[in-house]
This record gives C-alpha cells, structure tokens and sequence, in this order.
C-alpha cells in the first residue's frame, strides 16, 4: 500500500498539464443573499427554519465572496492553482426558477470567470450545488419532473453567456446528497422524509443532467471546453467478503449511491437490482419511455468526491424510512476505524485509490476528475512576531496521503487529469453550519479575514512545481498501515 518505492528516489511527480485546484459552491460562500435580485433557495429556507442548522447559522453573509472576488481570485492565483471549480447559483441567474433572466447575476458571473481567465486559472463551473430556487420547490421540487427542464433552461441560458470562456463545465454535484439527504432523511434541504420522493429525485436530477447536457452543448462554442458531471460514489466495501450476504448488503448500497446515478448517466439503463430492491416502494413509472436515452448523454470527464470510506454487512430487516438509503432493508454499517477528521469521517487514502481503480474498471472510456478532497480541522490562528499563520498539520498529512494515493492510481492507469481540494476557504457546511472548517485558507468569520493555513502554503508548493519531494513529505508516507 506504500508509495515510498519511487517516492524516495524522485518524490511523486504528477504528469504535466495535470490540474491543481480548489473547489467551492454558491451558497457556502457567497453570502449576499438577497442583493441584485438574487431569489430566494432551499438552503435560505431550510437554514433559516430553526433546529436545521448548527447554531442556527445560515448562509446570508457566508464569506462574502460575492463581494470579495477580486481579493479572493487574487488567493487563487498566489497559490498557483491551475484551476478553481465554483459553482452558480441557479436563484441568482433565474430567480423565480423559471421565467425571468436576472441580469445582475449573469453579470456577477461573468466577473468571476473573466477574472480567473485573467489570472491564468480555469474556469469550472458546477450549475447545480444544491441551491434550488425555492419556487420550484414549492412545486415539488426534483420530485417534480418540471423541474428537470426548468434545469435545462437554466443551463442554456449560462451557457450562452459564459460558454465561450468556461474550460470544464459539471452539471450536478453530487446527487445523492440532493435525492437521499434532501428527500429520504431530511438532513438537508428541503428536508423532506419520504423514501418516494427521494427516488423520484433520483431520476428527476438524473433527467436534469441529460437535458442540461443537451441545451449545453448546442451553446457552448469554446472548442476544447470539457463537459462532466460529478457524483460523490460511495467507496463500499463488504465486512467478510467471503459473506455472500455482506457481499450483497455491499451490493445494495452500490446500486442506490453509485449506480443509481451512473448506470443511467453513463450506460443508459437503470440497475435492474436497484429496481427489484425498491419495488416496495414505487415501481419506477415516473420513468417514461426514452428518459434513459436522454440522461445517457456523452461526457469526457467523470468528476468523483471522495472524503472517506463505508462497510456494510448483513444486518437485520429493518425500515429504512428517515436514513438516507430507501429500501436498503438488510443492510448495516459497520463502523470505520479511525482516525477521524472533525467530521467524524475516516481518514482512508486507500480508499482514493480503490474508488479510483474501481471507477475506471466500470467507465474505462472517460477521464476522472476528483472534484472534491479534503478535511475538516479545528483550525486557529496563531500570532509569530505579529504574522498570523494556521498550523494544521493534520490536513497537510491527509492531503499528502490522498494526492500519494492519486498518484499512485495514476501509475497504475488511471487516466485521472485533475484534482480540486476541498475547499479553497473556511465556508458554511452546510448542517454543520460554520462549526467544520474545511479550507486550505482560514477565514476570521467577525473580520472575514483570511489567513493561508500551513496546508494552503504545502499546496502551493505541489502545484507550483507538480511535485511531492522527499523533503517536504517528510518520511510520512513510509509510515505504515494508513496510506
Ligand atoms: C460534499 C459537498 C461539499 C462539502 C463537502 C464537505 O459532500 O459537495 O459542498 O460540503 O462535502
């Protein structure tokens, strides 16, 4: 499991043109919340609902990146990343969700973009990060198939704006936090429980990439602009996998949270499993004939999330009502071993790895992405001879496994092109509020200062020079058991 082979000879060298970016989304930064006709969005609602929220916080000031963008693409630039993946939010664009075309907001956009593109960093653009506009919701939301082509419309109208500029456009990211956590187990917004509404979402948001793709690719005229679409895929693994029933506890997560998504998107079909394991509780005919065809549209990047792993096992029939995996009825987690980041969430960078291998093995003919990597630390500002600096040696050691773990999956043929950390800044997460600090750079949330932690410089470094030397790795990745 160890990259120290080549490691200690040379360092790991990623290959050239590879790109080295951060990731962020609309509604964990922006704040402004109703400023140039912005219309309002889930998040607004579910966030200012009380007992959503840790600490009742919400994103209406966030870290004012809307009015800080010339400062924060400055950030970018001087830590030498190739380039920076945000996304739109949709209620800026079309307030209402449909109808009207808010200026203000193309506008606000097109500022971003024309000031990467300035400063020599990419484009990428995700269209939907979970931000939906709060009319369409009132309307059932992705329940409800208008919201599909409402979608659509949306993307068309970006992408006549901006799409002579954008390098890599993602329709949707991660859908299975919109379908599953928004509609299933009500963690987030529009925090409904219903196991029906959830898969209904499922296909509604799958729709809604295949019909965005479409309009997209009529409009977009930059000739090497890439097109992609970005799914957090669970890295499963069986708990005895001589167990055919572990195996197939392993199985049924799959189905709801990788191929519930890429089965369509990518080959055109629904799992035949997925179907059968539901069938309690719909029979799917929400899918009308030729909807497969219309969500199966070509890509050229698969953008996959990765933050840690999952096991299941054979556990007793249950009801899944209220979690997160609708009709999962035999399945249980079993508990990772640490450590743990903030989140709670496992530090496995052989998960990276597997996840990547894995992905390719199923979808050989597309380029991946990870659109997003990183870790939550209790971050702070230390003062040395009046500089401020953040020492986060747990986040430098995590990224140094994963990127190791990447590199390592590239040797092994991986064709991965691109790696975005989460996040660029300290941001609202989402539940969690502003109590999980995921950036490289710390954000002062009274001043809205912001300070590079260690990691931002550690990064730097790596996309400076697309190289992990021995000196600055420091022995770490011969430490065994954890790469
Ligand atoms: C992902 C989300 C992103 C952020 C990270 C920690 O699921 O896409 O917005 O919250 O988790």
């Amino acid at each position: 499991m160890s990259a120290t082979g080549d490691f200690r000879i040379s360092g790991l060298q990623f290959p050239d043109g590879f790109t080295f970016g951060a990731a962020s989304a609309a509604y964990q930064i922006e704040g402004a919340a109703t400023e140039d006709g912005r219309g309002a969005s889930i998040w607004d609602t579910f966030s200012h609902t009380p007992g959503k929220v840790a600490n009742g916080d919400t994103g209406d000031v966030a870290v004012e990146f809307y009015h800080r963008v010339d400062e924060d693409l400055d950030l970018i630039k001087s830590l030498h990343l190739s380039a920076y993946r945000f996304s739109i939010a949709w209620p800026r664009i079309i307030p209402a969700g449909t109808g009207e075309v808010n200026e203000a907001g193309l506008a606000f956009y097109e500022r971003v973009v024309d000031g990467l593109i300035a400063r020599g960093i990419d484009p990428v653009v995700t269209l939907y990060h979970w931000d939906l506009p709060q009319p369409l919701e009132d309307r059932g939301g992705w329940t409800n198939r208008e919201t599909s082509y409402a979608f659509a419309r949306y993307a068309r109208v970006v992408g006549e704006r901006l799409g002579d500029r954008v390098a890599v456009w993602t329709t949707l990211n991660e859908p299975w936090c919109s379908a599953y956590l928004g509609y299933a187990s009500g963690e987030h917004a529009p925090g409904h429980r219903s196991e029906l509404e959830a898969l209904q979402a499922v296909h509604h948001l799958n729709l809604a990439h295949g019909l965005a793709l479409i309009e997209l690719r009529e409009v977009v005229t930059r000739p090497d602009a890439k097109f992609s679409v970005t799914n957090c895929l669970a890295t499963a693994y069986a708990a005895d996998p001589a167990n055919p029933e572990d195996v197939d506890a392993k199985r049924q997560i799959e189905a709801l949270q990788n191929r519930a998504f890429t089965d369509p998107q990518l080959r055109g079909f629904y799992p035949p499993d997925l179907l059968e394991d539901t069938k309690h509780i719909t029979d799917w005919s929400f899918v009308r004939d030729g909807d497969v065809q219309l969500i199966n549209q070509p890509i050229d990047i698969l953008g996959i999330n990765y933050y840690c792993t999952g096991t299941a096992r054979r556990g007793p029939e249950h009801s899944t009502e209220g979690t997160p995996y609708p009709g999962a009825t035999r399945v249980e987690a079993v508990e990772q071993p640490g450590p743990y980041t903030d989140m709670g969430w496992n530090i496995a960078p052989h998960g990276l790895y597997d996840l990547l291998v894995a992905t390719h093995e199923a979808y050989p003919e597309f380029d991946i992405m990870i659109m997003e990597n990183g870790a939550a630390y209790r971050d702070q500002v230390v003062e040395h001879n009046g500089v401020k600096r953040v020492h986060d040696p747990e986040r430098v050691d995590f990224l140094l496994r994963h990127f190791a773990a990447a590199h390592r999956a590239i040797k092994a043929g991986v064709p991965l092109t691109g790696y975005f950390v989460w996040s660029l800044m300290d941001n609202f997460e989402w539940a969690f509020g502003y109590a999980k600090r995921f950036g490289i750079v710390h954000v002062d949330y009274e001043t809205q200062e912001r300070t590079k932690k260690d990691s931002a410089l550690w990064y730097a470094n790596l996309a400076e020079t697309g190289v992990i030397p021995e000196q600055l790795a420091g022995g770490i990745l011969s430490s065994p058991g954890r790469n």
